[in-house]
C-alpha cells in the first residue's frame, strides 16, 4: 500500500495513471450521473451513492460513507439537472480528500445558475458547457495544471502532449472560444457599476450573485403557484436548489402538460433529461416529469402566464 498522501495533494503523475487506467481501483458517483457506466468498463469498481428521494438532499455524510481507503475519485453533480439540487460540494470535498482521494464536480447545471469558485468547492476537477450561460455548445474542464500533466488520455500522435492542449480534439475549436468568451464577458458586463470598475472575476461574481437572487424571487413566486395547483407534486424540496422544478400532476401525464403549454408558447419540456436513474430513484419511472426552468431573462409576467396555464391545464 502506498503512503497516503496529504489531503487535497494531488498524487504523483505515475501513481495516478496507473491508478485511474491500469488497476481495478474504486470510484464514487452520485446518481444523477450513472448513466454513463465507463468507469466500470475501464476496470474501476464503482460505488454508488443515491440522493434521499424524499428530500432531494445528497448529504456528505452519505458520500463519506461509501468511500473506502480504495476509493480514489468521487464524481458528483454540483446541481441536478432534474431536480436541481445543489449538493454540499464543499462539505464532500472535505470528506473525500480526507479518505486521500479526488473530486470531479459536474458543474454544467449549476453554472448557469450560481457563482463558481473553484477553490471554496474544493474541487479538483470542475466541468462545465458554455452552452449553459448562453454560449456555445462545448466541453471546459478546470484543474490544476500539474494534475492535468498526470493524466494522458488516448490522443493522435502528432498532436500536441503540452497541457492543457493534450485534451484538445485537434485544432482549437477557435469560434467556440471565441463565443465562450463572449458570453463569459456579457454576463461580466451585467456585474459591472455605473462606473464598470473591477476585475472581470469581479463583475462576474457580483453578476452571478444577483441574477441568484433575481431567479431566487421568480422561483418562490412559482412555487407559491405550483403549491396552490390541485394534483400538482414539486419534487424540486432540497434546501439549496437551483430554480428547477420538476413536477408531477394527478392522473394526468408529465407530457400532456408539456404539449399543453407548448399550445400556449410556453416551452417547458417532460421527460428525464437523462438523468434517468435520479427518475426512477424518485418512483417517477423512466417517464420523469415536467421541468420548469428558469433563466436570468424569464420575467414575472412569463411566471403568472405560466402557473395560468397550468391551472387551465389541470382544470380541463
Ligand atoms: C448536470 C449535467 N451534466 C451533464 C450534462 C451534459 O452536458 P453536455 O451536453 O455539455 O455534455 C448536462 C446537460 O444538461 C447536465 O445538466
Amino acid at each position: 500500500m502506498p503512503a497516503r498522501r496529504l489531503p487535497h495533494q494531488p498524487p504523483p503523475a505515475v501513481e495516478l495513471r496507473r491508478k485511474y487506467l491500469r488497476f481495478r481501483r474504486e470510484g464514487t458517483l452520485s446518481a444523477p450521473q450513472r448513466a454513463g457506466r465507463g468507469p466500470g468498463r475501464a476496470g474501476a469498481l464503482v460505488r454508488w451513492v443515491d440522493f434521499e428521494p424524499e428530500t432531494g438532499e445528497l448529504p456528505a455524510a452519505a458520500v463519506a460513507a461509501a468511500l473506502t481507503q480504495r476509493t480514489r475519485l468521487v464524481a458528483v453533480t454540483a446541481a441536478s439537472n432534474l431536480i436541481g439540487t445543489r449538493p454540499p460540494i464543499a462539505e464532500i470535498a472535505a470528506v473525500v480528500h480526507a479518505a486521500g482521494a479526488l473530486l470531479y464536480v459536474d458543474g454544467v447545471h449549476f453554472t448557469a445558475h450560481a457563482s463558481v469558485d473553484l477553490g471554496a468547492l474544493g474541487a479538483d476537477f470542475f466541468v462545465c458547457s458554455p452552452y449553459k450561460f448562453l454560449g456555445p455548445h462545448c466541453g471546459v474542464l478546470a484543474a490544476a495544471p500539474g494534475l492535468l500533466e498526470s493524466i494522458h488520455p488516448d490522443k493522435l500522435l502528432p498532436s500536441s502532449n503540452q497541457v492543457p492542449e493534450r485534451f484538445e480534439l485537434g485544432t482549437l475549436p477557435y469560434e467556440l472560444m471565441a463565443g465562450a468568451t463572449a458570453a463569459v464577458d456579457f454576463l461580466a458586463g451585467r456585474g459591472a457599476g455605473p462606473t464598470g470598475a473591477g476585475t472581470r472575476r469581479e463583475r462576474l461574481v457580483a453578476s452571478s450573485i444577483a441574477l441568484e437572487e433575481y431567479e431566487d424571487g421568480l422561483r418562490a413566486e412559482l412555487e407559491r403557484g405550483l403549491a396552490a395547483l390541485p394534483g400538482a407534486t414539486v419534487h424540486s424540496r432540497a434546501a439549496d436548489r437551483t430554480p428547477t422544478l420538476l413536477v408531477t400532476f394527478a392522473d394526468r401525464a408529465a407530457a400532456d402538460a408539456s404539449r399543453f403549454l407548448g399550445g400556449r408558447g410556453i416551452l417547458a419540456p417532460a421527460g428525464s433529461f437523462y438523468a434517468l436513474e435520479a427518475s426512477r430513484h424518485l418512483g417517477l419511472r423512466d417517464a420523469g416529469g415536467l421541468r420548469i426552468g428558469l433563466a436570468p431573462y424569464n420575467t414575472a409576467g412569463e411566471v403568472s402566464r405560466l402557473l395560468d396555464s397550468l391551472g387551465e391545464f389541470t382544470r380541463a
